[in-house]
């Protein structure tokens, strides 16, 4: 029998992406899969039900959830929606391990089997299934457009007859995925641009995208190419540095994030302080508690004159190419779990499937969320 693959409505209120687009929606039914789709799910995408072909429209979410045997989504789903669904049913999606543990308890008790797309191994064959990237690189981009309309001064340098504007400068810190794209976009629009990271290797991409990198003398290289936290006296030095920088910043955009662990402080009150009146800091690890010991998630704070912009959700906002990177990034992960007779059929020696399981009949499979439960 072919396998039944289904999407929601998201039903987050700042949630405007959807899972399937019209595109995935299509690649999966020549699969040979049956596509099952809740009217109305592309709508905040801008993605309306007649741009779907080859989907069957679901009666209701719950007759939905009760069918799918995929299920493919965006934000984790709700306890109340996991107990609709048929033990063994497959979910695919962002999960939250870390923070929604009643929502893990529940695929766990349930029988359900979870991919977490956070847990998806960044080898360079999952490179095209990597949505903590895609969607980083959103994150980035908006956050310098953020910053601009917020700032009461042009980004580029203008000579005029009205004489010559300076340029802005834009101070990025942590160089991962979003922040070489916020590096990329400020650069774009004129500033001058100068970024920091713990990891040494980011010195190079950091240059090569025409940015100063700020050298505070520490390195924090860590496995698997993420950064390990520092120690008290480290960071003590990198701060030193760091905050001559931010002072001097008319915007700051800050990415810094350590997987699993909340996000480093490592812009201070006291930074802040000595910060011109008039800039900007817009702080995409809100979420994970802020780069500012200021940021509040969700929310603008004031503060002598500096304006903290605690950036949550940012790829909504830009919903229908986040939409069509992350449906992709799903199709990628699902396809090879896909057989010739369009049914299921999931290789669990393949590390991508394996180290991106959460849950599998009844046990939590990934470790470190194992540990985080327990504790
Ligand atoms: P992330 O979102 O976990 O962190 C963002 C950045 O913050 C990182 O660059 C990190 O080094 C930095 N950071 C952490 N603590 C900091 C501190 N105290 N001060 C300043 N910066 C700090 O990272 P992201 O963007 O998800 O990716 C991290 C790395 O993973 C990449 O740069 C790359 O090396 C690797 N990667 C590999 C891929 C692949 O091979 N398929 C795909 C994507 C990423």
């Amino acid at each position: 029998m072919p396998v039944t693959i289904g999407a929601l409505r998201e039903s987050a209120p700042q949630e405007t992406r959807v899972s399937l687009t019209p595109e995935i929606a299509g690649k999966l039914a020549q699969a040979g899969a049956k596509v099952l789709a809740e009217s109305g799910l592309g709508t905040r995408a801008q993605f309306p039900d007649a741009t779907y072909k080859n989907v069957e429209w679901a009666n209701s979410p719950t007759g939905l959830l009760e069918q799918a045997q995929v299920l493919l989504t965006v934000q984790p789903l709700s306890v109340e929606q996991i107990t609709r669904l048929k033990p063994g049913t497959v979910v695919i999606g962002y999960m939250q391990a870390y923070s929604r543990k009643a929502e893990v308890k529940a695929l766990k008790e349930r029988g359900i089997t979870s991919f977490a797309m956070e847990f998806v191994p960044r080898i360079s064959r999952a490179q095209s299934m990597d949505a903590l990237s895609s969607q980083a690189a959103i994150a980035g981009y908006k956050a310098v457009l953020i910053a601009a309309d917020n700032l009461s001064k042009f980004l580029p340098m203008l000579t005029t007859a009205a004489g010559t504007i300076r340029p802005s400068a834009v101070l990025v810190i942590g160089a991962g995925v979003a922040g070489l794209q916020a590096i990329a976009t400020a650069r774009r629009l004129g500033a001058v641009v100068e970024a920091y990271d713990v990891r040494s290797a980011t010195k190079e991409q950091v240059k090569s995208l025409g940015a100063k990198f700020v050298d505070t003398g520490v390195s924090a290289d860590g496995a698997g190419g993420y950064a390990r936290e520092l120690t008290a006296e480290e960071k003590a030095k990198q701060q030193e540095v760091l905050d001559s920088r931010i002072a001097a910043a008319d915007a700051v955009v800050s990415t810094a994030a350590v997987p699993g662990r909340p996000a480093p402080k490592i812009i201070s009150r006291a930074a802040v302080e000595r910060m011109r009146p008039g800039s900007v800091i817009v702080d995409i690890a809100a979420e994970q508690g802020g780069n500012c010991e200021l940021t509040r998630a969700g929310e603008i704070v004031e503060h002598q004159g500096v304006r903290i912009i605690g950036a949550v959700n940012l790829p909504a906002q830009l919903g229908y190419n986040a939409s069509e990177m992350y449906s992709r990034n799903l199709f990628n992960f699902l396809r090879p779990a896909i057989n010739k007779s369009g049914e299921l059929e999931i290789d669990w020696t393949d590390e991508v499937f394996a180290q991106s399981c959460l849950t599998h009949n009844g046990e939590i499979k990934h470790e470190q969320t194992r540990k985080s439960l327990e504790a």
